[in-house]
């Protein structure tokens, strides 16, 4: 039986063109409310000191967001017409004391809500449920693997994430709840376990993707041994279920030279650490240089419009920024916002 082909629109590079270019401000904004975490997971990209250029590492910071201070951006987001937030970490979004009043007044704004979690706590079901998208950081097929790779303090923390998926995915079905799986020697052995288990319990997806990581995992071999689950999890793809391997992150974070000018996501798609600052990408959050100015001190709209952002973008040398994941997206701004490319009669 061949498999069907699903476009996979919610994760497009594409997403932009729906959206007036000439905005002042963000459509989406993503922020870590706290960077305090309930787990200790093995590889975490915020534990780890990847590329030795951190300022330090936020997790051992335990910095927060107050929730006053919460509350008012999201106010902030309204009047600006920010129209999505997604709410992840630096630490674990779900652990923030207040994190239901603060997704309720999101939804009270009519601001969409996107959240990615471990899931593996105690859930309001019926809040969580109303978001748009909620993406689980799963990355095991076992509960004696996930203890490994997640270190979270409690032996039943695997069946409670899977409990969490099908609670979520009971109570709302038109939630799109996708499971992301970070690829490494300790569970590689788990690959199609995961996606049938996931698959069961409702969710919409599970996404396949590396791990970066200190230690050295040689990917190429392990690629090879998983090569044949991979295609025997492909076969579970559905009209209900997706299953993604993300290579082009692999192509994205070899060291690869940018082939456009400016980067126009920045523009679209910033970020607020637990630590308050505005930060122009996922990538290029919690360096003290990429820090943009903080909504502890300002309004969010002080911040964008500041002068301390307006030199960074002054500085801004897309070739400087680490190998990132986001070059389709740029490509294609730069060419829409090309004036007289060559040959678009020869289509
Ligand atoms: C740092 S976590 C924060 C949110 C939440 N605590 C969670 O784990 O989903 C945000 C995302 O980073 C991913 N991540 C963590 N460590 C990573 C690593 N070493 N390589 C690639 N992605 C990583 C997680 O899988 C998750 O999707
Ligand atoms: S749950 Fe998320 S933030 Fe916490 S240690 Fe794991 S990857 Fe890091
Ligand atoms: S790392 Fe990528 S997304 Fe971030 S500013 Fe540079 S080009 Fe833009």
């Amino acid at each position: 039986m061949s498999t069907p082909k699903k476009r996979f629109d919610e994760l497009s590079p594409f997403k932009i063109v729906h959206h007036d270019w000439n905005r002042p401000y963000p459509v989406h904004v993503e922020i870590d409310p706290t960077s305090r975490c309930n787990q200790d997971c093995l590889r975490c990209s915020y534990k780890q000191e990847i590329d030795g250029a951190r300022d330090y590492i936020i997790q051992d910071q335990q910095e927060t967001i107050p929730l006053e201070r919460f509350l008012s951006l999201v106010d902030e987001f309204a009047e600006m017409g920010i129209r999505a937030v997604t709410l992840s970490g630096g630490g674990e979004p779900l652990v923030y004391k207040n994190v239901d009043k603060v997704i309720q007044a999101l939804y009270d704004k009519q601001i969409k809500l996107g959240i990615i979690t471990n899931l593996a706590l105690p859930i309001n079901v019926g809040l969580l449920s109303q978001a748009v998208w909620i993406r689980v950081s799963l990355d095991a097929g076992s509960e004696a693997s996930y203890q490994v790779l997640h270190r979270p303090g409690r032996k039943d923390a695997f069946a409670l994430v899977l409990n969490n998926i099908k609670d979520l995915t009971q109570a709302n079905p038109e939630l799109d709840l996708g499971v992301n799986f970070l690829i490494q020697p300790e569970n590689e052995t788990e690959l199609v376990q995961a996606a049938e288990q996931v698959k069961a319990l409702g969710a919409r997806y599970i996404r396949y993707t590396p791990a970066i990581a200190t230690d050295a995992i040689d990917y190429p071999s392990l690629f090879d041994r998983i090569r044949d689950d991979l295609e025997t999890c492909k076969s579970l793809i559905d009209d209900d279920f997706h299953v993604f391997v993300v290579g082009d992150r692999f192509d994205s974070l070899a060291d690869k030279k940018k082939s456009y000018n400016f980067c126009y996501k920045q523009q679209i798609h910033p970020l607020i650490g637990a630590d308050g600052q505005v930060y122009p990408c996922c990538l290029l959050k919690y360096y003290e240089k990429h820090a943009l100015g903080s909504i502890l001190e300002k309004s969010f709209k002080e911040v964008w419009d500041g002068v301390q952002r307006q030199s960074w973008l002054k500085c801004l040398d897309v070739d400087q920024c680490p190998s990132c994941w986001f070059d389709r997206t740029n490509e294609f701004m730069e060419y829409l916002l090309t004036q007289n490319p060559k040959h678009v009669d020869f289509v």
